[in-house]
């Protein structure tokens, strides 16, 4: 049973593809692939030996180890592209991913699933930069939100308002959307108030982008829309 966030990941993974799962650790996401069949094959790599033991483990038990492969590299170093429909890059910091993505000269030919931790306005800058373009879900788990882009390459370079990089293209209709961008307006109000009390000309520029949120979220009640 893949955690809410996984299984986001998951449910955007091409049926009857092949999946690549960098940064596996336990390789929970590629087992529940395979085992449900949604998968005929998958790649899994991870930097560190203890998790790749853990990945082959987890293989073995779900009865799937056969059709997996795993890699003890950097991100997609040792990863040869040759069928792999998907890459799946979860629970690293933006900068990593970033790194990853920068070193694998095959990175437009696929579909990317990428759930960032840290640094997520700066993912989303670069990925505009190289022309990818993406659709963005918010996910709860508890009190924590986290983000799941689906990106493929377009092509065409963009540059993304500071709404875009901060709070992302989100379906403004989805209620955990919603509650996600309530969630990063109070930061950025709280941000605001911290940097006016500093006297720092910053503080516009966040206070602007709280009113922008609580604006779009009165003017997107009960109609979808999708921003990037
Ligand atoms: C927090 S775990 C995330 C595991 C899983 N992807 C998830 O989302 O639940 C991060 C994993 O990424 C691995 N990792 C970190 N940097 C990496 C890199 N550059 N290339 C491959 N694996 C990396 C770590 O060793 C660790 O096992």
């Amino acid at each position: 049973m893949l955690t809410k966030r996984l299984a986001a990941c998951a449910a955007l993974v091409t049926p009857g593809g092949v999946v690549c799962d960098v940064g596996t650790d336990h390789a929970y996401l590629p087992a529940e692939l395979l085992r449900r069949g949604q998968c005929t094959r998958a790649v899994a790599t991870d930097i560190h030996a203890g998790p790749l033991e853990a990945a082959k483990r987890t293989l073995t038990e779900a009865g799937v180890l056969e059709q997996a492969e795993l890699f003890l590299c950097d991100g997609l170093a040792q990863v040869q592209p040759e069928g792999i429909t998907d890459v799946v890059i979860a629970g690293m910091g933006g900068e990593t991913i970033i790194h990853i993505l920068e070193d694998c000269p095959w990175r437009r030919q696929v579909h990317l699933i990428l759930q960032p931790m840290t640094k997520i306005p700066d993912l989303r800058r670069w990925l505009a930069e190289q022309g990818f373009s993406w659709t963005e879900q918010a996910v709860q788990e508890g009190e924590k939100f986290y983000v799941v882009l689906s990106v493929f390459h377009s092509g065409t370079p963009g540059i993304l308002s500071l709404l875009e990089q901060e709070v992302g293209c989100l379906d403004w209709q989805s209620q955990t959307a919603r509650r996600y961008a309530g969630w990063k307006q109070q930061r950025f109000q709280k941000l605001a108030q911290r940097l006016r009390q500093a006297q720092r000309p910053e503080a516009e520029q966040w206070e602007t982008l709280a009113e922008t949120i609580q604006k779009k979220l009165q003017e997107t009640d009960g109609k979808g829309e999708t921003s990037c």
